[in-house]
């Protein structure tokens, strides 16, 4: 059978970008990251309807200033931005509800560029509400959302003719450890043909107060989204974690500029998975770490780009630092 019609499968005017190299299964996460000390679980598990719902209400939280300082950058400077790019595609990675996608499409708009807009996330539900929204507000755009996991490798994706402006916001690059997120910029520079450009936002390095405070928000929303991958390890792997026994855990850690989050058991317990047909017993006090979120400094944040052959066209920031906007070109 022709190998791209494996790989590739359109449905419903989505597409199912397929992996291209390996990535674990759910079950391999598991097995490899929960059921063996350390605990961990890699964070594209948080992301089910309901997780994707939290995430959006994290955004709106007092403490949690990326999402709004982000907005403000991209609403300041998308004209600008855009007539760099002159995309006739938008490719977006990780882009959950898009919120900060309209800055990008409303300058497409004003400035009469008919762009494709390519949400690409692995939440299918959060999609498609995207797609529909989309297509109602941006009647002159096509909306084809890429359904996968951009950790599954990139050989796979729908690659439009013309000039392709890659996105990826939210500090979502901090969410690889520090020489992951250099291979997946990596990556998406050789997807990148000269004229293409990428779009990063990313956290920046600040006070650990100002950072511990956006990770444990006083309403307790971080801490319900934290708690939702057991929900989910419950549905999908009938597995019986309790949430009542765990509690949210987030730390600054000043050494490796990162914030660090848990799970952190309040009791002993017995989980036990049936799907897997695997239990194990979990310390009181025992953390599973679901989720780290890298700082970087102005220079880091150029190196992530230029070490991969890109060069930086714009990199705005506002006036107290706490966040980086770039914008990088595939040189000819
Ligand atoms: N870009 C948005 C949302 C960030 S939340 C913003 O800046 O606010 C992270 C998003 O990335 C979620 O929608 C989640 O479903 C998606 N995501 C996480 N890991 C992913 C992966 N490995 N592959 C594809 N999408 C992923
Ligand atoms: N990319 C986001 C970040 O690192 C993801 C995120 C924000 C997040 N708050 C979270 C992930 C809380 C898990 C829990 O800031």
């Amino acid at each position: 059978m022709d190998c791209d019609a494996i790989l590739k499968m359109k449905d419903n005017d989505c597409i199912y970008v397929m992996q291209s190299k390996h990535s674990n299964s759910l079950q391999e996460d598991v097995q490899h990251g929960l059921l063996t000390v350390p605990r961990s679980m890699p964070p594209k598990y948080f992301y089910d309807e309901y997780g994707s719902l939290l995430f959006d209400r994290i955004c709106d939280t007092k403490e949690y200033y990326p999402t709004r300082t982000e907005s403000k950058l991209l609403e300041d400077h998308a004209l600008e931005l855009i007539e760099l790019a002159m995309p006739r595609h938008i490719l977006e990675f990780g882009s959950g509800c898009s919120r900060k996608t309209h800055f990008l499409m409303q300058a497409c708009e004003n400035l009469k560029i008919d762009c494709q807009y390519l949400p690409f996330d692995v939440c299918e539900e959060v999609l498609y509400q995207v797609r529909d929204e989309y297509i109602r507000r941006y009647q002159w755009s096509d909306v084809t959302p890429l359904i996968g996991d951009y950790t599954a490798g990139l050989d796979d994706l729908h690659r439009p003719e013309g000039a392709c402006l890659y996105v990826f916001l939210g500090s979502s690059i901090g969410n690889f450890d520090r020489q992951q997120a250099k291979e997946f910029v990596a990556e998406v520079a050789a997807c990148m043909l000269p004229g293409d450009s990428f779009l990063l936002g990313v956290d920046r390095v600040k006070s650990a107060q100002i950072l511990h405070q956006a990770y444990n928000d006083k309403d307790g929303v971080t801490g319900e989204f934290n708690l939702n991958l057991l929900n989910v390890l419950n549905q999908r792997l009938d597995a019986n974690f309790d949430l009542n026994n765990f509690k949210h855990k987030a730390i600054y850690n000043e050494v490796l500029q990162r914030i660090e989050m848990y799970l952190v058991a309040e009791s002993r317990q017995t989980i036990s998975f049936n799907a897997l047909d695997e239990s194990i017993q979990i310390n009181k006090d025992e953390e599973i770490l679901t989720e780290v979120s890298h700082k970087y400094t102005y220079d880091q944040v150029e190196s992530l780009l230029t070490d991969a052959g890109l060069h930086i066209l714009k990199h705005v920031e506002p006036d107290n630092a706490w966040f980086s906007l770039v914008m990088a070109h595939k040189p000819l």
